[in-house]
């Protein structure tokens, strides 16, 4: 059946950092509604595509006024009467009309939020949850979750260098007991740290605030967080960091400024090699800078063997990207985030990339959020077979935790969970 567009109506509304952020309403002939909220990184890529941002003195420069006006204007204008189910056609018509290779002139906040929603508004007139749109009747796996414990970096300014430490549920039987696991941990872990005096809030994704004087002491912390919730490490609940390197590392050289080491790309790879000996790390993203391929390289061939190797900053959601790092072997997983480059269509191709190299994925929040669980029935109906939503607290990570388990809940008994998929062939977990 054909379900046409009738209205598109963009607003400003608020993320989780109290910032500006753009929401879409597509709605169809039939009256059906999909609506989404653009979300916002800090520690960007170079090479994902732009917001588009008012500047001035108004809310530290961040409104996004110029790019509700891009979806009410020229985007609604452009998409009225189109076939709302033909999402590549819709994306294709919002490439053109943006013409810039970065979504600059429309912004990218504007046309993912209205990719975004369009999709939501073919799921909701079809009258079908969105992975079910997405994925039709094949679809019957939830991911394996990637969920912050301690937030460092750019999300904690700057209070430790790594920017997540994060635990995955590998041993879990289902996405639902991954959470009780996580929820385990997680509270393991409060009680640590108030025993060591160190409990001081939480960073932007809800991870705690990480009063630590070593990167290393998150994670002699963290691991003896999961054995203290009873858990057997690797196994059962393992380490997951983002390193996001680009944030203290640029032209071959890496400045740990809690450890206090400068160090070539040889060096913070000697210092990645030795935490995975000593803790059970089963992921390792961004260990390097986006600028520094060589170093990805580098990382990879010595320990890809061991932990998952993903590209964030790296590959920026971009499927040329993801096939070069895949014919160079400079990771083996890539991190899947929409509004990197600004339509589902792109983002669903640099999965598509992925799955055909042999390579693996992430769908991934961003560290400004909102109440949108999209990337939820993303993972879901693509059939992506892991998920990073930061934190275990706060509503709009919650709100994707709470999401999953209700799509766990409508597939029953076909549902079947991702759980150690991605780490099979890594030496680390089965270690
Ligand atoms: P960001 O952080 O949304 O600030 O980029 C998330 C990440 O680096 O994975
Ligand atoms: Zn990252």
């Amino acid at each position: 059946m054909t379900h046409r567009i009738d209205s598109i109506v963009a607003r400003r509304v608020w993320d989780s950092r109290g910032r500006p952020a753009v929401e879409a309403d597509v709605v169809t002939s039939g009256g059906a509604l999909g609506r989404a909220i653009a979300p916002a990184g800090a520690s960007t890529g170079s090479g994902e595509a732009l917001d588009r941002r008012d500047g001035g003195a108004e809310f530290g420069g961040m409104d996004v006024q110029g790019a509700v006006a891009s979806v009410n204007g020229p985007i609604a204008q452009a998409l009225r009467g189109a076939e709302v189910g033909d999402q590549a056609g819709i994306d294709r018509i919002l490439i053109e009309l943006d013409g810039t290779a970065e979504k600059s002139k429309l912004g990218g906040n504007a046309t993912i939020a209205v990719s975004m929603a369009v999709a939501h508004a073919a799921a909701a007139a079809e009258g079908v949850p969105l992975w079910r749109w997405l994925g039709g009747d094949a679809v019957d796996t939830l991911p394996l979750p990637e969920i912050q414990i301690f937030g460092g970096g750019a999300h904690a300014a700057g209070r430790l260098d790594i920017q997540d430490f994060m635990v995955v549920c590998p041993g879990a039987a289902s996405f639902a007991q991954a959470l009780e696991w996580t929820a385990e941990v997680y509270r393991a872990a409060g009680g640590l740290m108030k025993d060591a005096g160190k409990l001081a809030g939480v960073a932007d994704e809800g991870g705690f605030w990480p009063l630590f004087d070593s990167n290393e002491e998150a994670l002699g912390m963290l691991t003896r967080a999961i054995e203290r919730a009873g858990y057997r490490p690797y196994e059962q609940v393992a380490i997951s960091l983002d390193v996001a390197a680009s944030q203290f590392g640029k032209d071959g050289r890496y400045r740990l400024a809690r450890d206090g080491s400068d160090l070539d790309a040889a060096g913070m790879i000697e210092v990645l090699a030795g935490w995975i000996g000593r803790y059970p790390i089963v992921s390792v993203e961004d260990p390097l800078a986006e600028d520094d391929a060589t170093g990805f390289q580098a990382f990879a061939s010595r320990l890809g063997g061991q932990v998952q190797v993903v590209g964030d900053d790296f590959l920026v959601t971009d499927a040329a990207r993801v096939k070069t790092a895949a014919a160079e072997k400079q990771c083996d997983t890539v991190l899947v985030k929409p509004n990197q480059r600004g339509t589902l269509t792109e983002t669903r191709a640099a999965w598509e990339a992925a799955k055909a190299a042999g390579m693996g994925a992430i769908v991934s929040a961003r560290s400004g959020e909102s109440e949108d669980t999209t990337i939820v029935h993303l993972a879901v109906g693509w059939g992506v077979p892991q998920l990073k939503v930061g934190s275990f607290t706060r509503s709009e990570r919650m709100a994707k935790w709470n999401e999953a388990i209700r799509v766990e809940e409508q597939l029953g008994r076909s549902a079947r969970f991702a759980g150690a998929l991605p780490y099979r062939s890594k030496a680390a977990y089965r270690a």
